[in-house]
């Protein structure tokens, strides 16, 4: 893309990926561990500087953000987001850590002159708790680092955890009080676990990718994640001793499965705890029609186990295949949408497949990256 003679316009380009919570959902929220896995399925963003440096044009009028690609709705969004990084940036000190607050200041009132236009792509599901806002988050928080660091010159110590941060607060927008979880995930990839110690954001800590096939598996949800939290919370603080036992219980099978996975532990062991957790998360009344229809076609097909993934109320819902059963877990991915479908609901589902049989398309690849 070329504006002006001969200059071209500049580029930046950040990742998110998508995720299926393992273990650990609701008894995060009260303190628990949690462990997660990012899908071979991604957010883009492409936030492209439409004036070239050398032609600044001071009296061209303030522009914002424009997405002329996206739907008015979404645009809305990504417009907020855009004033929010705004604020986040100039909350936080400058990036190599030299700067005043004054020359944060001055990159920021730099940037609000010039005319960006973003461009997003996507193959994550949305509103299906596979993390769709968690990954446009990072994306555009990678977009937005790479170009912060670019635009001050300096090299972020850790720019990912700054990607992290950003996107853990933009993400604020679309879920009150989010974990860390999903962007965690989003941002670095892999199968990683999560310890919340008061930080504000928790441990993460990256294990071996699971050696068996995983499919994760979504319908549309009844409910969203801060009304289910709230109604797991509200019967908490009201003394049920269902809810309570559950959590705990729930708590203990997240920091065995973390201890298990990283331990290489196989497909049956993990099922296991799957089966385990997902009859905890049935008993809080999280459970959904589809998702066991779901959940019995997956067993069809040779799963050895299953379970809910998430906050429940349709939504995610993962099964667990034997390391030989690669082509079940294809076949089963491909039948679920059509069954559902049969029955009047949808369904979408992904193989994340043991890294040796990932094909080269769907590896992973860095959250940020520099001017293009
Ligand atoms: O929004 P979901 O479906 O990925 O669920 C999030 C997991 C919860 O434990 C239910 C909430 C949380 O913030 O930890």
């Amino acid at each position: 893309m070329h504006q002006g003679v001969g200059v071209s316009a500049v580029e930046y380009t950040g990742n998110g990926f998508g995720k299926l919570l393992l273990f650990g959902e609701h008894a995060a929220v009260y303190g628990y561990p949690a462990l997660g896995l990012a899908l071979p399925l991604r957010t883009t963003v492409r936030l492209v500087d439409e004036v070239p440096r050398t032609e600044l044009n001071r009296s061209m009028s303030r522009s914002r953000l424009s997405a002329p690609h996206l739907p008015e709705k979404d645009r809305e969004i990504v417009q907020a987001l855009w004033e929010d990084l705004f604020r986040f940036a100039g909350d936080r000190s400058a990036p190599d850590n030299r700067s005043t607050h004054n020359d944060t200041g001055n990159l920021l009132e730099h940037l609000r002159e010039r005319q960006f236009t973003l461009h997003v792509w996507s193959n994550v599901p949305r509103s299906r708790g596979l993390g769709s806002s968690a990954a446009a988050c990072a994306a555009l928080a990678g977009a937005w680092t790479a170009m912060e660091a670019m635009e001050a010159n300096a090299k972020l110590p850790d720019s990912q955890h700054a990607t992290w941060l950003l996107a853990h607060k933009l993400e604020h927008r679309f879920h009150g009080t989010p974990s860390g979880i999903d962007t965690g995930l989003a941002v670095y990839g892999g199968c990683r676990s999560f310890l919340f110690n008061g930080g504000e954001l928790p441990e993460t800590q990256l294990l071996p990718h699971p050696a068996f096939p995983i499919v994760a598996a979504a319908v549309p949800r009844r409910s969203d994640t801060k009304a289910l939290v709230a109604s797991i919370r509200r019967r908490r603080e009201a003394g049920d001793p269902v809810v309570h036992q559950a959590l705990a219980q729930l708590g203990r099978i997240s920091e065995q499965a973390i201890r298990a996975v990283a331990a290489g532990a196989p497909a049956e062991t993990v099922a296991a705890a799957a089966n385990e957790a997902d009859s905890l998360l049935t008993a809080l009344e999280l459970d959904s029609e589809q998702v066991r229809y779901g959940l019995r076609l997956a067993r069809e097909y040779g799963a050895v186990g299953g379970k809910i993934s998430g906050a429940g109320g349709g939504g995610a819902f993962l099964a667990i295949f034997g390391p030989d059963r690669a082509e079940a877990a294809a076949a089963f991915a491909a039948a679920l949408p059509a069954q559902i479908e049969k029955q009047g609901g949808e369904a979408e589902a992904i193989v994340i497949s043991p890294p040796q049989l990932t094909p080269p398309s769907t590896k992973a690849e860095s959250t940020t990256s520099g001017p293009s």
